[in-house]
């Protein structure tokens, strides 16, 4: 089975889908300049589909990740025919796939809450779709910014979970309750994710607001915060409106830089 990774915070604007672009975008040039055969698949459960936008066509009319959660609730809005290969796209990026999301997710929080095994819709896909999945070295998962169903879903389907921290005054409240939510899940579903680590984003390194929360952040969660960070850049807008990975858009640029460092480090950590 591939490493299934989730980026999770319940806040908003940390840089989860930013990440979760960039990150799949950096593993799998990784993979292609190891001419390996092995892929990268993003996946995303955020109902923003903005990762989607950028390495996908689909549109609010088109099948999404929602049909294929709703298929394994076996409720009435399921598609029935809609399978992970089916939902499955090939980017513009030569080992990467995703599975898109769209407007439709929105719905899915509702429409899961009175279905049995609700919080483990996603694992089970995963789990059915071993074989078809084998081809896949990393499933990368991008979270809406709640803690409620999809984002359960995605920290009981994954392997491992990376938090992203904006680099502001406010980035490490609500960090305590993300713990405790993880805990919590792990006891009652008894799964194995582990918390991988956390990592700043949109960086200005000259700040000292920045420097404050990384020494007080390396202080209270030690080795789990990520050494490398990422920071602040313009090219990332440039990058999303060119619909592209900052790595495809401007791999000398600060921010692809340091993606395809944290990348680096991430997948160490992982081995
Ligand atoms: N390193 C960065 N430099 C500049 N802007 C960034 C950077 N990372 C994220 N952003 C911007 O911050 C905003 C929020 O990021 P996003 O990844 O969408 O957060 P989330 O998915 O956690 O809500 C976006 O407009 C994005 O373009
Ligand atoms: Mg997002």
């Amino acid at each position: 089975m591939p490493s299934i990774i989730a980026l999770v915070n319940q806040k908003g604007g940390v840089g989860k889908t930013t990440s979760a672009i960039n990150i799949s975008a950096s593993i799998a040039k990784t993979l292609q300049n190891q001419n390996s055969t092995k892929r990268v698949l993003l996946v995303d459960m955020d109902p923003q589909a903005n990762a989607t936008q950028i390495f996908s066509t689909t549109t609010d009319n088109d099948i999404s990740i929602y049909n294929l959660l709703m298929n394994y609730s076996n409720t009435k809005s399921a598609k029935s025919d809609v399978n992970i290969t089916k939902l499955t796209q090939s980017t513009y990026i030569e080992n990467l796939d995703i599975c898109p999301s769209n407007v439709l997710l929105s719905s899915a929080d509702l429409d899961l809450v009175n279905i049995h095994g609700r919080e483990t819709v996603l694992k089970r896909i995963f789990k059915d779709n071993e074989d078809t999945l084998s081809k896949y070295e990393y499933i990368i998962i991008d979270c809406q910014p709640s803690l409620g169903l999809l984002t359960i879903n995605s920290i009981v389907a994954a392997d491992n979970l990376i938090v992203p921290l904006k680099a502001d005054v406010f980035s490490l409240t609500g960090l305590e309750l993300l713990l405790e939510t993880v805990n919590n899940l792990q006891s009652v579903f008894d799964i194995d994710s582990t918390l991988l680590g956390f990592f700043f984003t949109q960086v200005n390194n000259r700040e000292s607001m920045f420097q404050e929360s990384f020494s007080l952040c390396n202080e209270y969660y030690g080795s789990l915060l990520f050494q490398e960070y990422i920071r602040n850049n313009v090219g990332i807008d440039h990058a999303n409106a060119m619909d592209q990975s900052i790595i495809d858009y401007d791999i000398n640029c600060t921010a692809a830089q340091d993606y395809l460092n944290l990348s680096h480090s991430l997948i160490n950590r992982l081995n």
